[in-house]
């Protein structure tokens, strides 16, 4: 059982399966980690997030193991763990969290302090995330297990809805929290930017939380179409109609309860010409013009603070032209940064457990083996709308 193998980012566009070491318990500093668990990885997902790294635009080193989103089996276990065993199928939060420091007891897991010497925050297979070696591979360490993993009750009935737990990692709590952070609650009118899986996920969310309307936009029309086909209402941002007389249009006034940034810094503008190119402010700047005064902005869409690839000088360390005016006039409330996934991933669980969430289907889970990586990664960059699952041992083909 020696052998791993990952997905390895080679440079800008380009990814490659390799041979990497199998996981040893120990941290990145390599000081020993008994708290910690090595799993054989049965779900691990292709994220948006990634996709910043793989384009080139952020300063991932060459060589980085990928892979943040994560489901596994305990195959090993620390001499510190005390709630988990081996055979145990678990769901692992992007977030690496210590559980000690004071920002993990406020359940402000996004900003642990103790898991990244460079900044507040860890993550596992991303640039400037403390170093943790990626799972999207065939085995994976995660650290201060007892704290960090979710396990799910029932084995058999978890590997029946294994498309739908696999989203638990990332984009389903992320899209959650930025529908809670938004205020969506019974009733709300709700604008989400992006029709990618967060965006997607989003969506669902704030149906669950009892929006009365949800509107999907985005600049590609396929993506679109899907997501009319799961339930949403749609504005196509590549038409010349500005996003507020599109939403006029639906709602009959131009301005929504909540909003929700599901697209980040490679936003594209608006219009039939505008997205055409990235325009990096543009959906802060838009969210600001649709929400009503006093309204809440969700923003799990990610900024950077360095992108070797921006267009300008001052986007090229992460300063955006964003109209902080206009949300101030109007009292907005921000709501930035990565997902506390830790906060909601239970309950979470128990909505798909009990059917009340079909978030695989919402998102179009789409299984591809570990060696179909790199044209997984092609084909999501291309925006199809699904959402990539690897499935590097044939656990999730077995169990459907
Ligand atoms: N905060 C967190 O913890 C967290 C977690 C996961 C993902 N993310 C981020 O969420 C974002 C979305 O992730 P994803 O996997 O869905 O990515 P994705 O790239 O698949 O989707 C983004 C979508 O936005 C669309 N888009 C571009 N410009 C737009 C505009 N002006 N208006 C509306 N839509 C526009 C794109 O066409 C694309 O479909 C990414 O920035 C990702 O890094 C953040
Ligand atoms: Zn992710
Ligand atoms: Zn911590």
């Amino acid at each position: 059982m020696s052998g791993n193998r990952g997905v390895v980012y080679v440079g800008p566009g380009k990814v490659e399966v390799r041979s990497i070491a199998f996981p040893e318990l120990v941290d990145p500093a390599g000081r020993k980690a008994n708290h910690g668990v090595i799993l054989r990885v049965v779900a691990t997902n292709i994220c948006g997030s990634d996709q910043h790294m793989v384009r080139g635009r952020t300063t991932a080193p060459a060589g980085l193991v990928l892979g943040h989103e994560i489901t596994g089996e305990v195959i090993e276990v620390g001499s510190d763990v005390m709630t988990l065993q081996k055979g145990d199928l678990v769901s692992v939060p992007f977030n690496v969290a210590c559980g000690r420091c004071p920002m993990c007891k406020a359940q402000n897991t996004g900003v642990c302090l103790n898991v990244n010497p460079a900044r507040a925050g860890g993550a596992y297979g991303y640039v400037d995330m403390g170093g943790w070696i990626g799972g999207q591979a065939e085995y994976v360490m995660v650290p201060y297990a007892d704290f960090n993993l979710l396990k799910f009750p029932d084995r058999d009935r978890a590997l029946e809805k294994i498309r739908d737990l696999t989203c638990l990692s990332d984009i389903l709590p992320t899209g959650y929290h930025g529908a809670v952070t938004a205020g969506v609650g019974p009733g709300s009118t709700v604008y989400v930017a992006g029709a990618g899986p967060v965006g997607l996920a989003a969506a669902a969310s704030a149906r669950l939380l009892g929006a009365a309307v949800t509107i999907v936009g985005d600049v590609n029309p396929t993506r679109l179409e899907h997501a009319r086909r799961v339930g949403f209402e749609t504005v196509d941002l590549s038409e010349d109609a500005s996003l507020a007389e599109q939403i006029a249009n639906l709602l009959g006034e131009p301005e929504v309860d909540c909003a929700i940034d599901c697209v980040g810094f490679e936003a594209r503008g608006h219009g039939h010409s505008g997205s055409q190119i990235e325009a990096p402010a543009t959906v802060l700047n838009s969210l600001m013009e649709i929400t009503r005064a006093a309204g809440k902005i969700g923003i799990p869409g990610l900024y950077v603070t360095d992108d070797p690839g921006a267009a300008d000088s001052a986007a090229k360390h992460g300063s955006l032209s964003v109209r902080f005016g206009l949300g101030w006039a109007k009292s907005h409330s921000f709501f930035t940064g990565q997902t506390p996934v830790m906060k909601y991933n239970k309950n979470l669980m128990q909505a798909i457990l009990w059917d009340r969430l079909n978030i695989a289907e919402v998102v179009n889970v789409t299984v591809i083996e570990l060696d179909q990586a790199p044209s997984g990664y092609a084909e999501f960059d291309s925006g199809v709308p699904k959402k990539f699952v690897i499935d590097p041992h044939g656990t999730l083909k077995a169990a459907a």
